[in-house]
């Protein structure tokens, strides 16, 4: 959470500046704090629901790059993307990579940070389980238990045969993995 919350403070304390600075008193702090109180709302839902954001490690990272082992051609989602670093750095591999996020302040921060990355990484605003991928060949997850098991009721029965899902450290209980390395499950559709 650290840089994105790092990310918000600046942004309040740059608005503080900018407030003070052309002299605008008429806009409250208060109601300054409740806007940004609100922005990250969504978020702390999305951590209770789906999972708080754990980035995954570097070595989890390159683990889960390995085993989808991802193509030119492939498209690839990331639900619940963080600050978006498993689609930037799965980015160059495919043929796009995209990640869904729902807490604003991680979205934004992320979705900066996609000015820097490869034209290929598009982060997008909204509900994982609201989202369609039926055009998903990949697909990465670092999910609480119970949104695993929300994934294989609502999602798996929508993906294409022979699309990878790679989630790292929870398992979908219901399905064998077909492969396994370093607490990093692959199912195959
Ligand atoms: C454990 S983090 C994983 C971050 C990234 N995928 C990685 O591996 O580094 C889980 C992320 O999922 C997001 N998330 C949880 N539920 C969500 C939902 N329903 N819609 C969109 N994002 C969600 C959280 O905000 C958090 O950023």
């Amino acid at each position: 959470m650290a840089e994105s919350t790092i990310f918000l403070l600046l942004a309040g304390i740059g608005i503080t500046v900018i407030l003070y600075v052309l002299n605008i008193t008429w806009i409250h702090p208060i109601f300054i704090i409740i806007v940004l109180g609100l922005l990250i709302l969504p978020g702390i839902y999305a951590a209770i629901i789906g999972g708080p954001f754990v980035p995954s490690s570097r070595k989890r990272h390159k683990t889960m790059i390995s085993l989808a082992d991802l193509d030119p051609t492939d498209t690839l989602y990331d639900i619940g993307c963080g600050d978006g670093r498993l689609v930037f750095s799965s980015a160059p591999f495919v043929k796009r990579a995209i990640g869904y996020e729902l807490s604003v302040p991680l979205y934004l921060f992320a979705k900066f940070r996609s000015l820097f990355n490869s034209k290929k990484a598009t982060i997008r605003y909204g509900n994982i389980w609201k989202q369609n991928y039926k055009d998903a060949d990949v697909i990465f997850c670092y999910l609480l238990p119970g949104s695993m098991k929300r994934f294989y009721k609502e999602i798996w029965p929508t993906l294409k045969t022979g699309t990878r899902v790679v989630s790292n450290a929870f398992q979908i209980h219901d399905i064998k993995p077909i492969k396994k390395e370093d607490k990093v499950y692959l199912y195959k559709k």
